[in-house]
């Protein structure tokens, strides 16, 4: 059966009186909002319960709207734009003077970004067709600090009657949220790391971005040491310690959820296992939802197996590790 065509014409009727609506990326599901209207990103905040210091990215159609948002964009900008979009890549520029601060976080800097899925592209180009300033400014569409959604139920699961209008797109190819790139002061800076790597990056910068160590700054709310968790406590464990945790765990009479990626299921055993793919990208894909699923499934703990310390992993590792951060406070 083909999915429905989604609702282009009321999403933009719906944006254009400032009302939310959310839509699907190749990253993760945005929540959407004229970037160009203060009261309807204020919505954003207060559907998310998000801190007003925590900035939005703005997303466009196209390149050519750049400069409308942002100024002194530097050559290597337009270069990593050229190679990389539409994509999973946030460029963080010098704002125009008239781009409102509730976007920005109060700040002079606005994230910039055109998706790579054709249902937010279709949509971006006929919000700007219908007048206006065409960005939409979208945060993942999950309530603050938790899993950011891939697919549209798990929008309609965080958010459900806050939001007039959710856009299906299948699920999220990428799975995880856009590196972010920060080209607003000098040599650029992964201050995000995503499905685009500093290898990727490297090819058109020259030489291997530096990446900011990420402290807890709300610059980036994503930065925070706790977020995209679970509200089931979860633990890392190392693959060669996984069955001896497990098995003492059921000693103890407790049922875990078990996300893994190179031990097998245990047959016996009382734990949901979740076998993952062993490579970055495709368990980037499904990591997100895995981890809802486990949440729903009444677990007392869900255990990780530990990552290859590998610097293809190093998206999916910086989420886990927030998760885990993050997880246990229902
Ligand atoms: O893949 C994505 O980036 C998804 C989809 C919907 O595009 N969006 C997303 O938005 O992950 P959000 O709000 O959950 O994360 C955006 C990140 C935040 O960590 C925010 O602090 C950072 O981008 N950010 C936005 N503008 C910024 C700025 N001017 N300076 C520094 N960081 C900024
Ligand atoms: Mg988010």
């Amino acid at each position: 059966m083909r999915p429905m065509m989604p609702d282009f014409d009321r999403a933009v009727s719906l944006l254009r009186a400032g009302e939310l609506v959310a839509f699907p990326t190749e990253t993760v599901y945005g929540l959407g909002a004229d970037a160009a209207n203060p009261e309807a990103v204020a919505k954003i905040f207060a559907a998310k319960g998000r801190p007003a210091d925590h900035p939005l990215i703005v997303h466009l159609a196209g390149h050519d709207a750049v400069e409308h948002w942002a100024e002194q964009v530097p050559d290597v900008a337009w270069e990593l734009m050229e190679t990389f979009w539409p994509g999973p890549l946030t460029l963080i520029l010098k704002k125009q003077p008239w781009v409102p601060l509730t976007v920005t976080g109060g700040q002079n800097t606005v994230g910039l970004r055109v998706p790579g899925h054709p249902v937010a592209l279709e949509l971006l180009r006929r919000f700007a067709a219908s007048g206006g300033h065409g960005g939409i400014a979208a945060p993942s569409a999950n309530r603050f600090g938790r899993i950011s959604p891939t697919t549209a139920a798990h929008v309609q699961e965080e958010l459900g009657d806050q939001v007039p209008l959710i856009l299906d797109g299948g699920a999220c190819a990428v799975g995880i949220e856009s590196t972010i790139v920060d080209c607003s002061r000098g040599e650029p800076v992964v201050l995000r790391p995503g499905h685009i790597a500093p290898q990727h990056l490297q090819a058109v910068l020259g030489r291997c971005p530096e990446i900011e160590s990420a402290n807890g700054a709300p610059r980036v709310s994503g930065s925070l040491a706790a977020h995209y968790a679970p509200q089931t406590p979860m633990r890392l464990v190392a693959g060669e310690r996984l069955l001896d945790f497990l098995n003492a765990q059921r000693h103890k009479g407790d049922r875990c959820g078990v996300i893994g990626h190179s031990q097998p299921p245990q047959a016996g055993m009382p734990h949901l296992w979740r076998m993952l793919p062993a490579d970055a990208t495709g368990y980037a894909h499904e990591l997100y939802a895995a981890l809802r699923e486990m949440d729903h499934a009444g677990v007392s703990l869900i255990a990780v197996e530990a990552l290859p310390n590998d610097p293809a992993w190093a998206a999916v590792s910086d989420r886990l590790r927030r998760a885990v951060a993050g997880s246990g406070q229902a």
